[in-house]
């Protein structure tokens, strides 16, 4: 695809995927690479400019990442962000030191002066906060460079070297605490390395969906459709490349919120493609009976998923390409290999093994999450579908706590329906990231009218986060949470007591199984 591309180049440092956000926000392109990526590899990506991320070493501990200094003479403009920066700063004959004491160490909020002259710095107010993370210093900066920001405590926040595109800043521009970060950034891409702005979601549409019937010609393409953000939005894409070309397996399995399986099949009915929605739901349950162990829930969900696929691929027969909704995160998301199991995770991955296909088919494995529901937009699936919160794979399943049942899962989805539907009416939905009903296994007493009733207590659980990965409780309003509790006590019969999950993520999670 003919777009400018930036790389940045990756350190290991935590904000690196943000990096790469914010340059695609500015409408240019990018991509993440590892700083052991060979010069060549670079230099025949042909990029505008390299953007250092920052990194949890020290540039002068044997063995810290480096880079080829050749990549300061071929002329390409470079921003060094944090380690970035004192990397650049070393290569070029700088010195870089620990802090001496500890007011040259700066962690956090920090004032700061920027020197408007500087092209990066052009139209931005004259003094701002920038949020630094940093123990090292720059206690000589190399020559041809000249300092263009400072901070009470340091001389040389930001360092340039005009006349070759150079740049380094010890902060961190990428992350919100910074004041006009992206503003930085866009300065850079625009006044230094002369971007064209041509990164938009309606190019990339066209871009992909011509890149598409190139490859799959007259091809057969086959996609397990989930219903989740990135396959129906990989779905979408591709019925608008290949329409009739391609089948889509929505295996419906059951354990789906309140019409969700109807809604994913109204979202796809304008598109001239195969849909194939499977009932399922009364084999899953057959196989689910009696099990209470979350991880066993998973595991039966997951194989079970994969055994319905292989059977209507069979009765497919051979196709071409095997799609994927695989995004951009999980393409560069690295070391999570020794990471704990603290949940196993069931997706539609895994499939490759079961169906007889040539070709895997990602065509959305350049795109961020917020990309990806651009692209959503674009190719104008409806909003529920592209704006949709995060579901687990085994779904509801998770979610009715121990043995399952038909009549949980009926009760939980008209608790959960109503649970949504206040949380949306009331706009609380702009601010928490994912919410839903949980159906304990604890009953309790309670009293109706005249009557003594012994009940399901359901949990509601509402959480802020910007990865899942950690999480806050929400705090939603009292008089909402009264709202929706007496809702839910009075039209959903077997349900006597609500509760409000106010533990955070760690040390719970975000799912109760
Ligand atoms: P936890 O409960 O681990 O959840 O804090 C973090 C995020 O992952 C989702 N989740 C899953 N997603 N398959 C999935 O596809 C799963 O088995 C699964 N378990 C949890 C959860 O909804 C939250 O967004």
């Amino acid at each position: 695809m003919a777009h400018q591309t930036v790389i940045v180049l990756d350190f290991g440092g935590q904000y690196n995927q943000l990096i790469a956000r914010r340059v695609r926000e500015c409408n240019v392109y990018c991509e993440v690479k590892p700083y052991t990526t060979p010069l060549a590899e670079l230099k025949a990506m042909n990029p505008i400019g390299i953007i250092f991320t920052g990194g949890p070493n020290s540039v002068y501990e044997e063995g810290s990442p480096k880079v080829d200094p050749e990549i300061f003479t071929w002329g390409v403009p470079v921003l060094g962000i944090c380690y970035g920066c004192q990397l650049m700063a070393h290569t070029l004959g700088g010195q870089v030191t620990p802090a001496q004491d500890d007011t040259a160490r700066e962690y956090g909020k920090t004032e700061t002066w920027y020197n408007t002259n500087s092209p990066i710095f052009k139209g931005l107010p004259q003094q701002g906060i920038s949020w630094m993370s940093h123990g090292d210093y720059m206690a000589q900066v190399p020559q041809g460079f000249e300092l263009v920001a400072h901070s009470a405590n340091c001389p040389n926040v930001a360092i340039a070297n005009e006349e070759k595109g150079f740049y380094g800043v010890q902060y961190h521009p990428e992350v919100n605490h910074t004041e006009n970060g992206v503003k930085m950034i866009r300065n850079f891409l625009y006044e230094v390395c002369h971007a064209a702005g041509d990164w938009t979601m309606e190019d990339y549409k066209n871009t992909a969906i011509a890149a598409i019937r190139e490859k799959v010609g007259d091809g057969k393409v086959l996609l397990a459709l989930s219903g989740g953000v990135d396959s129906s939005v990989c779905a979408a894409l591709l019925a608008e490349a290949v329409g009739s070309q391609l089948t889509c397996v929505f295996v419906d399995h059951g354990l789906m919120r309140k019409n969700e399986g109807d809604e994913v099949e109204a979202a796809f009915s304008k598109w001239a493609m195969n849909f194939v929605r499977v009932d399922a739901e009364s084999r899953f349950l057959a196989k689910l009976a009696g099990v209470e162990e979350p991880e066993h829930k998973r595991k039966i969900i997951g194989e079970e998923f994969i055994r319905v696929f292989e059977e209507e691929a069979k009765k497919i027969g051979a196709v071409d390409f095997l799609a994927q909704g695989t995004i951009y995160p999980d393409v560069i998301e690295s070391g999570a290999g020794d990471a704990a199991v603290i949940k196993s995770h069931h997706n539609v991955g895994g499939l490759p093994d079961y169906v007889d296909f040539k070709e895997i088919l990602e065509p959305l494995r350049l795109l961020f999450k917020d990309e990806v529901r651009q692209l959503g937009r674009e190719l104008q699936l409806p909003e529920y579908l592209v704006s949709r919160q995060p579901f687990p794979g085994p779904g509801l399943a998770i979610r009715v706590i121990g043995d399952l049942t038909k009549e949980k899962l009926d009760t939980l989805r008209d608790a959960d329906a109503i649970y949504r539907e206040e949380i949306a009416a009331a706009g609380e939905d702009k601010n928490i990231n994912q919410y839903f009903a949980v159906l304990t296994n604890t009953r309790s007493v309670g009293v109706m009218g005249d009557g003594r009733t012994y009940d399901y207590t359901l949990a509601l659980r509402a959480v802020t986060t910007s990865d899942f990965m950690t999480a806050d409780w929400a705090r939603i309003p009292y008089d909402l949470l009264d709202k929706i509790s007496v809702r839910i006590v009075n039209e959903v019969p077997g349900i006597n007591r609500i509760c409000y999950d106010i533990t955070s993520k760690p040390p719970a999670t975000i799912e109760w199984e």
